[in-house]
């Protein structure tokens, strides 16, 4: 279990006893997320959205938030969708926010409690396994909640499905979906759709402080953090929304994989892969407007994950519950963003209602 432990000055020495506790337990890999000192004071919130977004990008498993009482790293923790931060000050409540509550964060003030028995909370805490039964339910009405408020950033500990619900992202599917609209608009709109839904994703990316000087003044700002991006479309369709993420993320690298559905057995035939050679250091996001039987979608993650890649998306424009069926069932650790869940497929393997083949409408092929 990877584990992410963070404290304010205040709970500083309290921070370091429970990471050398820590570090002696084997099954356990922990993570200092600050801060470095006592000496100097920092905001407690700071700390809190690092650890929390650590958890909820699924880059650890869970949190330690430390400060003073315990209550300002809750609060703060608890703004993060995906985050259930319980704040604990006995035995008992770790163990029941584990098992009735699936917390994934818990938050204790040095100034509240002794070291030891702060010890003693975390590992009941740590070895304490969500009990399931009535309680999934109750977390599931947490999680549809996160989902209405916050689409693109809902967490769960398996792959899950977001579906967009942005006005304008729902228009232009509108329009897609139109058999009138032309091949210019239909490939114009496949990149402002693609565009707002990576807007839409990238809204929980961390932010580091960095100073830079304006013509009056250096001042403090703010930078993009951790891992970088890789988009990789999966060919033809694909390739259709590259131009949209890349006038947001224009440092993002491109990687290809060709594949196509052989018409008759509808099972997908790679033609072509290239990646960037660090793919296993980026999150990647594999891009495809149809997800209709999951079969392109499938071998594409199965090539990436080949290759090194280890936090994966999929990105699609419209998608059949066959497909994310079969991504989910594939693929338990891939994340689908959708704009559109349409009802079925056809005898074909065409989305229905759908759009009709997305590669011919882009390039005008039909
Ligand atoms: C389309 C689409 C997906 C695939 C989806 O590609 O772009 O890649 O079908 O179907 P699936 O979920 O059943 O695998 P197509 O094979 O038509 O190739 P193209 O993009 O080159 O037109
Ligand atoms: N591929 C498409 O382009 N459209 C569909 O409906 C299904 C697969």
């Amino acid at each position: 279990m990877r584990v992410a432990v963070g404290s304010d000055h205040a709970a500083f020495s309290l921070k370091e006893l429970l990471l050398d506790h820590l570090r002696r337990k084997a099954d356990i890999e922990v993570i200092d997320m600050g801060t470095e000192t006592e000496t100097v004071s920092c905001d407690y919130p700071d700390i809190a959205f690092r650890v929390g977004e650590e958890i909820a990008k699924k880059n650890v498993d869970r949190g330690v938030l430390l400060c003073g009482t315990g209550v300002g790293m809750s609060i703060a923790a608890n703004k993060i969708p995906g985050i259930y931060a319980a704040h604990c000050h006995d035995v008992e409540t770790a163990r029941f926010s584990r098992l009735h509550n699936n917390s994934n964060v818990i938050t204790m003030g040095a100034r509240i409690i002794s070291p030891e028995l702060a010890s003693a909370i975390l590992d009941t805490w740590l070895s304490t396994d969500f009990e399931q039964g009535r309680h999934t339910a109750r977390i599931a009405k947490v999680l549809d909640y996160e989902r209405k408020v916050c689409p693109g950033r809902a967490f769960s500990e398996k792959g899950k499905t977001v579906l967009f619900e942005h006005p304008l992202m729902l228009h232009k599917v509108s329009l897609i979906r139109n058999k009138d609209t032309s091949v210019k608009e239909f490939r114009e709109l496949v990149q402002e759709i693609a565009g707002l839904m990576v807007y839409e994703m990238t809204r929980s990316l961390p932010l580091v402080k960095i100073e830079v000087e304006t013509p009056l003044e250096r001042t403090d700002a703010l930078a993009l953090a951790g891992k970088d991006l890789a988009i990789v479309p999966v060919l033809r369709a694909g390739l259709g929304m590259v131009d949209g993420i890349l006038q947001l993320i224009p440092n993002a690298k491109v990687g290809h994989i060709g594949l196509y559905r052989d018409p008759d057995t509808l099972l997908p035939v790679e033609y072509y892969c290239k990646l960037p050679g660090d793919i296993d250091q980026r999150d990647v996001l594999v891009l495809d407007p149809m997800l209709a039987t999951g079969g392109s979608a499938s071998a594409a993650i199965s090539l990436i994950k080949k290759r090194g890649g280890k936090k994966i998306s999929l990105v699609c424009i419209i998608a059949a519950p066959e497909g994310v069926s079969k991504v989910h069932a594939d693929h338990p650790d891939v994340d689908i963003y959708a704009a559109a869940l349409d009802s079925h497929l056809n005898d074909h393997g065409y989305i229905v209602p759908g759009l009709g083949d997305a590669g011919d409408r882009l390039y005008g092929t039909k």
